[in-house]
């Protein structure tokens, strides 16, 4: 297998331990404790990070707390503000194949998934968010109890922590700190353990933007750790969090100790239905995309396809097919489409829904194994999976797997399938496939989750909102909706005799 070489950039960034970044300086976590930082791909050592602990996020918070209440952050116009963002987003560009390269040594997803998803993804919602900082406007509201002028002000929700995932490292910190930034507030991040160095390298570029020290702070480390102490600690205002609906309940909890204003994107396991009338090779080929991009490793990732029954057997092979022409490989190697699973650990937890799925009864069409031969072997490889004739009530159809592992589910009618399709305590996305236009609108009303998409599955954009219903979490990121979870709203009463 032919997989480029690394490249001297990525290797000089590489060759020391990677620090925390605190009010504008790189340093070591105060225990000098470092977590090694492998290569899915290969099971290599790539680096160190620093594994940052209570008295590093309290470090953190003093330098976000002053940031944010005195100084140039605080005295910065929005107008500054926009051409900061934009900055961030030119830099980003700048320096795409590097972070991309980055990506894929950390997390293993194929590089061009690294360099024309994530990367394109990240600097798109800087640039989006740089259109805001002058756009953040309050009410004058009509009162009826006086004679008062009586208007509104948002500001910033104060300091935050933000954690975030190891599926698509670089694109949840801009997708975090992007609307954060755009509306003055003052950030902790913490990367994922298994996936912190493109976040890491996104701190260097924001201080070459020009981003005042204490604005942003990367504290690595564990979620034990360094997440437990960000969503525990009592100065800091508001905790934004991606990942498993397990730890957003532990957020949640820990919120209570100052009322945290608190927004999640957990799990799902979204629905795809496809109808008979569908354009069946473009269903089958969404249906394939839909939960095999970036290895399954999807928030919305659609892991139960329903299938009309007129036309099951038919989709399912396109789907077989699909999985079956799937190269599995090292991400840096430009043929590859599944790269390795990001650790051991999800790895396992894939083969076991294997185990679980079998037990079922459900029928394994295609994958399930660990690919462990020639040059694969030290690295955390699995084939795609795909089920046929799963129960809706089974475990490998409600439980969120994160691999790519298929559960194919016949249904008859659009009753049916909507009963089946809610039965969930997920609700994120859903995918549905039909020529019928009255049909479509009718299914998207009825599918409760946040987002539906018709014809097509899985499109992102920073102007469109995106979250869950249910276990799937609450708030919205995106568009407007992340300026609301990052902002108070301050009324102000004015006698005017
Ligand atoms: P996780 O939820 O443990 O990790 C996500 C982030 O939370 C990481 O930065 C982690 O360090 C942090 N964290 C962990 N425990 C914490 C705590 N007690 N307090 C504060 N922060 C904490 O996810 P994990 O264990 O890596 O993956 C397990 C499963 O979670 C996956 O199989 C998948 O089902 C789901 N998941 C969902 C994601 C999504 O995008 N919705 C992303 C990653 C995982
Ligand atoms: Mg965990």
């Amino acid at each position: 297998m032919e997989t480029r070489a690394i490249s001297a950039t990525v290797a000089r960034f590489l060759l020391e331990s990677k620090k925390l970044l605190i009010n504008g300086e790189w340093m070591e976590s105060s225990s000098s404790d470092l977590l090694p930082v492998m290569n899915p791909a290969t099971g290599e050592r790539l680096t160190y990070i620093a594994a940052g602990n209570e008295e590093d996020v309290d470090r953190a918070v003093a330098a976000a707390r002053a940031a944010l209440e005195k100084g140039d952050w605080k005295k910065m116009t929005p107008m500054d503000r926009s051409k900061l963002l934009w900055k961030i987003a030119d830099l980003i560009d700048l320096h795409a194949d590097e972070l991309a390269e980055l990506e894929t040594l950390d997390n293993g997803k194929p590089i061009s998934i690294s360099r024309n998803g994530d990367v394109k993804a990240s600097s798109n919602v800087f640039r989006y968010y740089a259109g805001w900082p002058t756009k953040i406007v309050g009410e004058t509201n009509p009162v009826s109890n006086g004679n008062y002028l009586n208007y509104t002000v948002r500001e910033p929700v104060g300091v935050v922590g933000q954690i975030i995932p190891w599926n698509y490292p670089l694109m949840m910190a801009a997708w975090k700190l992007a609307p954060a930034l755009a509306v003055g507030a003052t950030v902790i991040l913490k990367p994922a353990e298994q996936t912190s160095l493109t976040a890491i390298r996104l701190g260097e570029l924001l201080i070459e933007a020009g981003v005042p020290a204490g604005v942003v702070n990367i504290v690595t480390g564990t979620g034990k750790k360094a997440g437990a102490a960000i969503a525990n600690h009592p100065r800091i205002d508001k905790v934004a969090f991606t990942g498993s609906t397990e730890v957003g309940r532990h957020i949640m909890q820990a919120g209570a100790v100052n009322i945290k204003r608190t927004s999640l994107e957990l799990g799902g396991k979204s629905p795809n239905i496809i109808f008979a009338d569908a354009d069946l090779e473009a269903a089958s080929l969404g249906a394939s995309e839909g939960v095999f991009y970036n290895m399954g490793q999807d928030c919305t990732a659609g892991s139960r396809v329903f299938v009309q029954r007129q036309v099951y057997e038919q989709v399912l092979e396109r789907i077989v097919q699909y999985a079956e022409n799937l190269r599995v490989g090292n991400g840096l190697d430009p043929l590859t489409d599944i790269g390795p699973i990001v650790s051991e650990e999800q790895v396992e937890r894939i083969s076991s829904y294997v185990e679980i799925g079998l037990e079922e009864g459900a029928t394994l069409m295609s994958g399930g194994k660990r690919v462990t031969d020639g040059v694969l072997k030290h690295g955390h490889f699995i084939q795609p999976t795909v089920f046929a004739n799963a129960r809706n009530d089974s475990r490998i159809a409600q439980e969120e797997i994160f691999g790519p592992f298929v559960s194919v589910i016949p249904f008859d009618d659009a009753e049916e399938v909507i009963s089946l399709a809610n039965d969930s305590i997920y609700g994120l996305g859903a995918g549905i496939w039909t020529r019928d236009i009255g049909r479509a609108h009718s299914m998207a009303k009825s599918i409760k989750s946040g987002m539906i998409w018709i014809n097509s599955y899985g499109a992102v954009d920073p102007a469109s909102p995106f979250g869950g219903y249910k276990m799937s979490g609450y708030g919205r990121e995106m568009g407007a909706y992340a300026i609301d979870l990052y902002t108070e709203t301050k009324t102000v009463w004015v006698k005017m005799d």
